[in-house]
């Protein structure tokens, strides 16, 4: 039995999102493939054709088991989805469910995760610095401003100080003990002492919140008018992100003409079609207690051109941004 038939990653909002879609067809990308919970939610809901994206290998290795049952319907690419626009034009759907997978957690060699024991490596694409590379040889205020800016830890310069005292650093458990008795363990119940900490180093190493900014533009690009764009969040800075994108760049209100023709005039890129951001029910919360922090935000693009949009308008964390 293929375990990637089904899939072990339980995937996260997907009922809401696929009602909030509907219908499904034509082609879709879903630019976060990960264990393929979307693209198969997807194809199953009425897709043609989908394109899967991964930055990581082995998104495509787990694909390659479960992927032949829908032949041509299921096209892999492995890249950014910062480049999705690369790969299609005019398509009926994007699907971006971000962050990291538990696939990706589960394997101690992968580094992502401060419960296994493993290389502090952290990169979901095979290239670029590990995190061992950046905790190892970034400078003190560097390493506190990541651990800030990019994790909303607020201990940061306490953690920061006691990495450099005993760096350098080559594995999950080491770092994660150290950063433990930086801040104190937490209580039961509480989240472990270093996930912010691990998240930072994660965001950082991947260039997480610059690939959602270049994401969200590519996918205007890429959607034909009447598209639909659906983007999963998981922590409050995307999430923020891609509300005031979806701010800047959704329907702005005009005067009220009463001569005018009832279709409504275009004003932006896209419409939105969720004013709040849509989170689990309780039955999924009862399923799948990892869906806690998830939220859900669709929008449908307009026939009005693509536009750029400043890192700044959608309030990106920049390590450029000193903390006052
Ligand atoms: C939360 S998982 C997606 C799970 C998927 N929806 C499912 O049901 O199995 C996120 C996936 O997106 C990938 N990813 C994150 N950022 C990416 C990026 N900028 N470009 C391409 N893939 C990315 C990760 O490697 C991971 O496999």
């Amino acid at each position: 039995m293929v375990e990637g038939a089904k899939g072990p990653h339980v995937p996260v909002l997907l009922e809401p999102l696929l009602e909030a879609v509907a219908p499904v067809e034509g082609t879709w990308i879903d630019g976060t493939l990960g264990a393929g919970g979307y693209t198969r939610g997807l194809l199953e809901a009425g897709a043609e054709r989908v394109i899967g994206i991964d930055r990581d290998p082995l998104a495509h290795q787990i694909a390659a088991e479960w992927g032949g049952v829908w032949g041509e319907r299921l096209v892999l690419v492995q890249d950014n989805f910062a480049n999705m626009d690369a790969h299609a034009e005019g398509v009926d759907g994007v699907v971006l469910d971000l962050g990291v997978s538990s696939m990706q957690l589960d394997r101690a060699e992968r580094g992502f995760s401060f419960m296994r024991d493993g290389p502090l490596d952290m990169r979901m694409g095979q290239d670029g610095p590990t995190a061992a590379d950046v905790v190892n040889s970034a400078e003190e205020g560097e390493l506190a401003d990541i651990l800030y800016i990019f994790g909303e830890e607020r201990q940061s310069r306490r953690i920061a100080r006691r990495i450099v005292e005993h760096r350098p650093f080559t594995t999950t458990l080491a770092l994660a003990e150290v950063i433990e008795r930086a801040i104190g363990r937490t209580k039961p119940g509480q989240a472990h002492a270093a996930t912010r900490s691990f998240q930072a180093l994660r965001i950082a190493v991947n260039g997480e919140y610059e690939a959602l900014w270049q994401g969200l533009m590519a996918a205007e690009r890429v959607l034909k008018p009447g598209g639909r764009l659906a983007v999963v969040t998981f922590h409050s800075i995307e999430d923020r992100m891609v509300k005031r994108f979806l701010q800047a760049h959704g329907e702005r209100k005009t005067r009220v003409n009463r001569y005018a023709s009832e279709t409504p005039e275009e004003t932006a890129p896209f419409r939105i079609l969720t004013r709040k951001a849509v989170g689990p029910r309780e039955d999924e919360l009862k399923r799948n207690p990892r869906a806690r922090s998830a939220k859900l935000r669709v929008a449908v693009r307009t026939g009005l051109p693509a536009e750029a949009i400043e890192a700044t308008e959608i309030d990106m964390p920049s390590l450029g941004l000193k903390r006052r």
